[in-house]
């Protein structure tokens, strides 16, 4: 049976007060649309339809091929809405799934059973709906006194005792196609000026067609974000979630309440992650590492055993059995290979530190290509932008640069050769020989380099 979701996404989300579109809001660093979009993929068997406004732009510009895009405009309410999607999908599905995209935390599972509800339906219409203390503005189901389903009605129309009933319109249906596209037709305007969708329901029932209800048992999965409030709230359970896979999947959270861990983001088992640490976009952590607490990492790769404490990284690769921070900030390009120790207050950028290299406090590297076993004394600075290019320092293998080392660059220091306190090395040094002073100037050559 072919099935298309469509998602409603036209909405002006007046009630976030903000120059975003509602949908592109982030949801634990990515926009809700994202997990909708995903959700509604995982249910169709062709590209889902996005219902978006006029000023949409952005909103077709995140979806690019991975959805068809359908105008809506003006919007006037949700079943004119998916009414926009007639003309392409006629005759060409059995079954339309249609959900709302300020939904992120409905399961791929709850549609896919929704799905297999209506296809054992006689009548037109399955739907989601929810038990809940708390009504949130939704739309509230009507049942005979016998149980089935009559209508949804929407709380500003709702009298004060159809306003007590606690049996809540989600807002995913799936319908059977052909009688959908005739139905939209047939959709009074409400009070308000818009075709409501829900009102299928009772169109449905007016000829006497049974709509099925499926009763979503997870609470969290109904939360619609419609002001700033609904989305920490999406946010706060979208981060639980995220914990609980990784905690299930074998790494210590010390306390899953300040943990921020982006949806991509992967983490071996027996890591152990500290407070207050935010792996965001496509971090990767190896198995047995040690993270936080007080670390931000974004599109990091961290390999296994490593120790993290109170650092910043973005863009950076670091191998297995580093030791880092605390107060460490690795730039974009920063690659810290196997065994490297990069202490406090150190940053480094476009730079490679070799397998083994030291580097313990107070320093800056950036465009530098340091080899293994090096040791960068506290304060050792590249000066490697001259206020119009950035230039390069290399080091060569089981180098010492000495305290305070000003590496002004371009410039080469030698395998073996060593720098002495406060050197300014204009100049490039040869392997095995002792540079001092400003400028650094050789002394002598050293005669046992290799230890
Ligand atoms: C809707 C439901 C309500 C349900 C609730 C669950 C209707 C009439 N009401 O109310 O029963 O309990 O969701 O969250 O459907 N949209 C368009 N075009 C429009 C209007 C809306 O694309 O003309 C989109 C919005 O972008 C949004 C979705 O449809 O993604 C829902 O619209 P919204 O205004 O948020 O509906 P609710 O008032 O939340
Ligand atoms: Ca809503």
């Amino acid at each position: 049976m072919r099935v298309t979701a469509i998602l409603l996404a036209a909405g002006q989300g007046t009630r976030m007060k903000s120059k975003l579109l509602k949908v592109l809001h982030p949801v634990c660093g990515k926009p809700m649309l994202a997990y909708a979009l995903a959700v509604s993929s995982s249910v169709s068997t062709g590209k889902p339809v996005v219902i978006v406004g006029k000023d949409g732009g952005p909103l077709r510009a995140f979806l690019g091929n991975a959805a068809q895009c359908v105008l809506q405009d003006p919007p006037l309410g949700t079943g004119h809405a998916v009414r926009q999607a007639e003309a392409s999908l006629r005759g060409k599905t059995d079954l339309v799934l249609v959900s709302y995209a300020d939904m992120p935390l409905l399961r791929p599972e709850t549609l896919a059973r929704l799905v297999e509800t209506q296809k054992k339906n006689t009548g037109p219409i399955s739907m989601l709906t929810v038990i809940a203390a708390d009504p949130r503005g939704f739309g509230r189901v009507i049942r005979s006194p016998d149980g089935r389903v009559q209508a949804i009605v929407e709380e500003a129309a709702a009298t004060p005792e159809q306003l007590s009933i606690r049996e809540l319109n989600v807002g995913a249906y799936c319908f059977s196609a052909d009688w959908l596209w005739q139905a939209l037709g047939r959709i009074a305007l409400s009070k308000k000026g818009e075709y409501y969708l829900t009102d299928t329901v009772a169109l449905a029932v007016d000829a006497g067609l049974p709509v099925q209800a499926l009763v979503c048992d997870d609470l969290t999965e109904s939360i619609g974000i419609n002001t700033r409030v609904h989305l920490a709230e999406a946010e706060a359970v979208m981060r639980a979630r995220i914990n609980r896979a990784h905690m299930l999947a074998g790494v210590t959270i010390v306390n899953p309440d300040a943990t921020y861990i982006d949806p991509d983001v992967t983490i071996g088992p027996d890591t152990v992650i500290w407070p207050n640490t935010y792996l965001h976009g496509k971090t990767v952590i190896g198995t047995g590492c040690c993270i936080g607490p007080n670390t931000i990492a974004e599109d990091t790769i961290i390999g296994d055993d490593c120790a993290v404490l109170a650092a910043v990284m973005e863009k950076a690769v670091v191998e297995d059995n580093v030791s880092i921070g605390p107060f460490a900030r690795l730039r974009k390009g920063a690659h810290l290979c196997k065994g490297v120790h990069m202490g406090n207050f150190g940053e480094v950028k476009d730079t490679t530190l070799g397998p083994g290299t030291k580097m313990g406090h107070f320093s800056y590297l950036g465009n530098a290509s340091i080899g293994p076993d090096v040791n960068i004394g506290a304060g050792t600075i590249t000066c490697n932008y001259d206020g119009v290019h950035k230039n390069p320092t290399v080091i060569g293998e089981g180098a010492f640069i000495g305290s305070d080392t000003m590496l002004v660059a371009p410039v080469k220091v030698g395998a073996h050769a060593r720098t002495g306190a406060g050197a300014v090395v204009t100049k490039d040094v040869e392997a095995d020989t002792l540079v001092v002073g400003v400028p650094a100037r050789p002394v002598r050559k050293i005669n046992t380099p290799s230890q």
